[in-house]
């Protein structure tokens, strides 16, 4: 092991007692719209679908973040200034984090937040043989709960949250502006938010995003339901449900759903969940901003926004959010 790489750090649980998670999915199913929270993607065969879709021409966020951050990251490390603890919430991909250290004068740290053990050790050691005069300090958290953050061995000129590829969409309005409220929290007063936020656009290109003639975002979403059979012994039948991602134009939504084909009855721990031919599941939403938007929701969550950049087609953007001291 390098010597710039602490051990895993645990902050709070992230693994509530099964029966918890399997109460929840129930409340979840047998609710008047039934749904399923975003989190039941990931599993490695969902990690993997989502790595796909990142790289289909119809899903705009990925690259248009990466391209972003390329072309404005000599304005944007200047603001963020030297020697930063870089700490990211759900320590998505390695490679933006990499763009993000290249960018920055000196980092100091890097503390990576994640529900995923492994995921964590992988990343960590990687990242502490490339960059040796890196603290890397993972944090194996929920990031939705509250969490305290280790002391460093060598303290930071300012804590920076890093938090990429529009993950902040998963939440709804109020459940964003307190994610919010948790980094700045966890940020420190002088400290800086960099986040990543998809734009309201032409209605025809977000649903194209969402609905790719590859077939892998359908495979993504029915993965949810090959988990609850596979993990928590459910039956339902794949083959009976038909992903369909709708795009609330006035929420400023795209709904991911699994539509029942027929009336069906499926068994959920010890339970029947019975569908009406039709009826859907809500298994994600994925909200969209202006950038006037999400500098207000900012603002309500006591950040001060000081600059957002985007792409030439405005499909995505980047904020630049501080801490009052
Ligand atoms: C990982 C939440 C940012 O909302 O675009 C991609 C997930 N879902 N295609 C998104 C996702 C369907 C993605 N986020």
């Amino acid at each position: 092991m390098s010597s710039n790489r602490a051990a895993l750090v645990r902050a709070n649980e992230t693994d509530p007692a099964l029966d918890e998670e399997i109460e929840n999915i129930l409340a979840g199913l047998t609710a008047p719209i039934k749904h399923l929270s975003p989190k039941y993607f990931y599993d490695d065969f969902g990690l993997r679908l989502f790595e796909e879709i990142c790289r289909l021409p119809e899903y705009y966020p990925t690259r248009t973040e990466r391209k972003i951050m390329d072309g404005h990251l000599p304005e944007m490390a200047p603001l963020i200034g030297p020697r930063v603890s870089v700490i990211e919430f759900g320590s998505g991909s390695s490679q933006k984090i990499r763009q993000l250290l290249d960018g920055l004068a000196e980092p100091a740290a890097y503390v990576p937040v994640d529900i995923s053990a492994p995921y964590l050790s992988s990343m960590a050691s990687s990242l502490a043989k490339d960059y040796p005069t890196l603290q890397v300090v993972p944090v194996l958290a929920d990031f939705t709960r509250p969490f305290d953050l280790p002391t460093h061995a060598v303290a930071p000129e300012r804590n920076l949250v890093f938090f990429p590829g529009s993950t902040i969409g998963n939440f709804e309005r109020p459940e964003a502006r307190s994610l919010l409220e948790v980094m700045r929290h966890e940020a420190g007063p002088g400290g800086a938010l960099l986040i990543g936020v998809d734009l309201k656009k032409d209605p025809r290109i977000v649903r194209a995003a969402y609905n790719d003639s590859a077939g892998v975002t359908a495979r993504f979403n029915l993965n949810v339901l090959r988990r609850l059979n596979s993990e928590l012994g459910a039956n339902f039948d794949l083959s009976g449900f038909q992903h369909k991602a709708v795009y609330d134009e006035l929420q400023g939504r795209i709904e991911m759903r699994l539509v029942s084909r027929k009336a069906q009855r499926a068994r959920f721990a010890g339970h029947s969940i019975d569908f009406r031919a039709g009826e859907h599941i809500v298994t994600e939403y994925s909200h969209k901003y202006s950038l006037d938007e999400f500098a207000a929701l900012a603002r309500s969550a006591g950040l001060e926004p000081i600059r957002a950049w985007c792409d030439a087609d405005a499909l995505f953007s980047v904020h630049y959010l501080t801490v009052p001291q």
